[in-house]
C-alpha cells in the first residue's frame, strides 16, 4: 500500500513553527509529548473492562471537586504528567484531578510553559462505552517563574483564556482524534493505528455560523435563568414559534464530544450558570474545560461565552473555578448573549413583556 500523503502531526507543527523563525521548537515538543500521552490514554480507554486495575483503585477516589474520580481519570492524569514533566519545557502543571499545581520534580529541568488539563472529560460515560476525551491548554509561565525556576503557585495559572498559546483535545471515539489550535485556525488529526501516528485529516475546521441544533441538559430547566429558559423555549417552539424553524437536540454528557460535533457540523452547547447549587456558578471548569474548548471554537470561527461576556476575556479567580458556558455557532451564541444583556427584547414584539421586566435577571 502506498504511503498516505496526509501530513503527520510532527510535520504540521514544523510547518507552523516556520512562521516564527525565532521559535525554539519547545512548544512543538510539548504538544508532541501531550499527543503521545493521548495515544497512551486512547489505548487504555479502548481496553474497557479488559483493563487490569489494582483492587484498591476500583472504587475510585474523591477529587478536589468532590466528585468520584474513576481509575481511568487517575491513570490518564498520571500519563499526561509522566509524558510531559521530563522535557524541560514546563514550569508546572495543573489538572482537574489535583487540588494544587504540580511541581516539576527536581531531577528535571524547568521551562517556560504551563500545561493545564482535564485528563478525561465525560468520564461518567466510561461505563457505557460512549466517547470521552482529554482537554489541554498551554499557557506561558509568568516571566519571574521562567527567570527564577521557582515553584509555581495557583496565581501563576490565573490567566485569561486569551493568553493561551495553544489548546486542544483528544477524542476517544470510534476513531481517536486530536484537534488542535496553535493560534492559526483549527486542525484535526486522526490516529492511524497501524502507524501509531496522528495524520492531518481535517486541515481547516470551521464552525458554521448558523445552526438548528442545540445541546443542554434539560433536567436542570427548573434552575435555569430567564434568558436561557427563553432561548430553549423558542427553540422548542420550532417553526410555529418566534424562530420560525425547527430545532434538533443532542446531549452526550461529554462536553468534549459535543464540542467535536459542533466543530464538525455546527450547533450550540449550553451548560449555563444556574441556581441549582449557589456554591457552584456553573458546572464546567474555566481553566481546563471552558478556556481550551473556547479557544478552539473561536479559532474555528465560532464563539464561546459565559452568556454575559466572552469566555476568553474572563480573569480567573481560582484554579478550579466553575463558570457558565455557551459555545458554538456564532450567530446562535450572540443571540443568547443578547438575551442575557437585554432580556426584554423579543423576536415578535409583545408589548406586555417589552414594558415590564418579567424577563430581567
Ligand atoms: P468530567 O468527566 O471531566 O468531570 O466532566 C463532565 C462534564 C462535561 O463533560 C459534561 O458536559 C458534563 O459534565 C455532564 O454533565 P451532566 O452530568 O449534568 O449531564
Ligand atoms: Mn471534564
Ligand atoms: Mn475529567
Amino acid at each position: 500500500m502506498p504511503l498516505s500523503k496526509k501530513r503527520t502531526l510532527t510535520q504540521y507543527l514544523i510547518e507552523q513553527r516556520r512562521r516564527f523563525p525565532q521559535a525554539s521548537g519547545e512548544l512543538n515538543a510539548l504538544v508532541l509529548d501531550v499527543s503521545i500521552a493521548c495515544k497512551a490514554i486512547a489505548r487504555q480507554v479502548a481496553l474497557g473492562s479488559l483493563a487490569e486495575v489494582p483492587e484498591s483503585w476500583a472504587a475510585g477516589e474523591v477529587n478536589v471537586q468532590g466528585e468520584v474520580a474513576k481509575p481511568l481519570d487517575i491513570i490518564s492524569n498520571l500519563m499526561l504528567i509522566k509524558q510531559s514533566e521530563w522535557s524541560g519545557h514546563l514550569a508546572g502543571m495543573a489538572s482537574e484531578e489535583m487540588a494544587a499545581p504540580y511541581q516539576i520534580p527536581a531531577e528535571h529541568q524547568r521551562g517556560k510553559y504551563l500545561l493545564v488539563f482535564d485528563p478525561l472529560d465525560g468520564s461518567s460515560n466510561l461505563d457505557v462505552n460512549v466517547s470521552v476525551g482529554s482537554i489541554f491548554s498551554i499557557l506561558r509561565a509568568p516571566q519571574d517563574v521562567i527567570d527564577s525556576g521557582r515553584d509555581v503557585t495557583e496565581a501563576d495559572f490565573l490567566q485569561p483564556g486569551a493568553a493561551q498559546v495553544a489548546a486542544g483535545y483528544a477524542l476517544y471515539g470510534p476513531t481517536t482524534m486530536l484537534v488542535l489550535t496553535v493560534g492559526n485556525g483549527v486542525v484535526g488529526f486522526t490516529l492511524d493505528q497501524s502507524l501509531g501516528e496522528f495524520k492531518l485529516t481535517h486541515p481547516d475546521i470551521r464552525v458554521p455560523e448558523d445552526t438548528q441544533e442545540f445541546a443542554i441538559n434539560t433536567s436542570n430547566s427548573r434552575f435555569w435563568e430567564p434568558p436561557v429558559k427563553r432561548y430553549v423555549d423558542e427553540c422548542l417552539a420550532g417553526r410555529s414559534g418566534p424562530r420560525g424553524k425547527d430545532f434538533n437536540m443532542r446531549w452526550i454528557a461529554s462536553m468534549v464530544a459535543e464540542a467535536h460535533r459542533i466543530l464538525m457540523r455546527g450547533g450550540v452547547f449550553l451548560y449555563p450558570r444556574d441556581t441549582k447549587d449557589p456554591a457552584k456558578p456553573g458546572r464546567l471548569r474555566l481553566l481546563y474545560e471552558a478556556n481550551p474548548i473556547g479557544y478552539v471554537i473561536e479559532q474555528a470561527g465560532g464563539r464561546c461565552s459565559t452568556g454575559r461576556q466572552p469566555m476568553l476575556g474572563v480573569k480567573p479567580s481560582a484554579l478550579h473555578q466553575r463558570i457558565g458556558v455557551v459555545f458554538g455557532s456564532k450567530n446562535e451564541v450572540e443571540r443568547i448573549e443578547r438575551y442575557h444583556h437585554d432580556p426584554v427584547t423579543r423576536e415578535a414584539p409583545a408589548p406586555l413583556f417589552a414594558e415590564r421586566s418579567l424577563f430581567r435577571d
